[in-house]
């Protein structure tokens, strides 16, 4: 279960928020709790959950180890201040910062390389779903951005699926619509990487999951967590999330 903060929250509103939240999720043992918070509050995320079930992920990262990149951030400098986790791909990331399949697949290696687990996000746009494209987007997506790693390599990752017109907007998925979009990468995964991995590999649903519609989502087989960006803000609500 995993909360994406997005350009949310200040360091010292991150640490009020795991002071209440880390108690909340203390017996959450049925899952893994990962919170992605902003870059200048990681550090002070990750002390604050020190020793609790709850894991740091960043949002995004660079694949150099260093270098005169301006404005980027390493694998190494993440996992320095204690991150376990990285977002690789966000539609936000594609849609305003020129993410492709290409440089998704560039971080996904990289953060591998740094001992970062990623969770990789795919999703169709609204136009591409009312033309009848989903699948072959996914799919694309997959081929494109994931299928060239090693069977080593895909195993350590997370899959989010996210479409992007249920993002931020309350238009969450059914479930169903999800279930077939996890069916469609679960496929993907088996034509590439053989049954145990398909069996194996986690995909999260992302896309306007809150508190009333998490427990739908997740009596669906084929979802396996969640990624949710507004009602990860509220550690009440993001706690009750968890624990659905
Ligand atoms: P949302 O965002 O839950 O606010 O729709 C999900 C995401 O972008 O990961």
């Amino acid at each position: 279960m995993a909360g994406n903060w997005k350009m949310y929250k200040t360091a010292p509103e991150t640490r009020a928020f795991f002071e209440k939240f880390a108690p909340l999720v203390e017996r959450s043992e049925h899952c893994e709790v990962v919170i992605c918070p902003t870059y200048p509050s990681l550090e002070v995320a990750a002390e604050a959950t020190e020793g609790t079930r709850v894991e740091i992920g960043a949002q995004n990262m660079y694949w150099a180890k260093e270098g005169a990149f301006t404005g980027e951030v390493s694998g190494p400098m993440l996992t320095a201040v204690g991150v376990k986790w990285v977002l690789v791909g966000h539609s936000e990331r594609r849609q305003y910062f020129g993410e492709t399949n290409e440089t998704v697949l560039q971080r996904t290696l990289a953060a591998l390389e740094y001992g970062l687990k990623p969770i990789v996000c795919v999703g169709e746009r609204l136009e591409e779903r009312e033309s009848g494209n989903t699948e072959a987007v996914l799919v694309a997506q997959f081929r494109e951005g994931i299928a060239r790693l090693g069977s080593e390599q895909f195993a350590k990752i997370v899959i989010a699926y996210e479409p992007v017109w249920a993002i931020g907007t309350g238009r969450t998925a059914t479930p169903e619509i999800a279930a077939d979009a996890h069916r469609a990468l679960r496929a993907q995964v088996l034509a590439d990487y053989g049954k145990e991995a398909a069996a194996a590999v986690r995909i999260l649903y992302g896309g306007s999951v809150k508190p009333d519609n998490v427990k739908t989502l997740m009596a669906q087989p084929e979802i396996d967590g969640v990624l949710v960006g507004g009602a990860s803000l509220d550690p009440i609500g993001f706690a009750s999330i968890v624990n659905f």
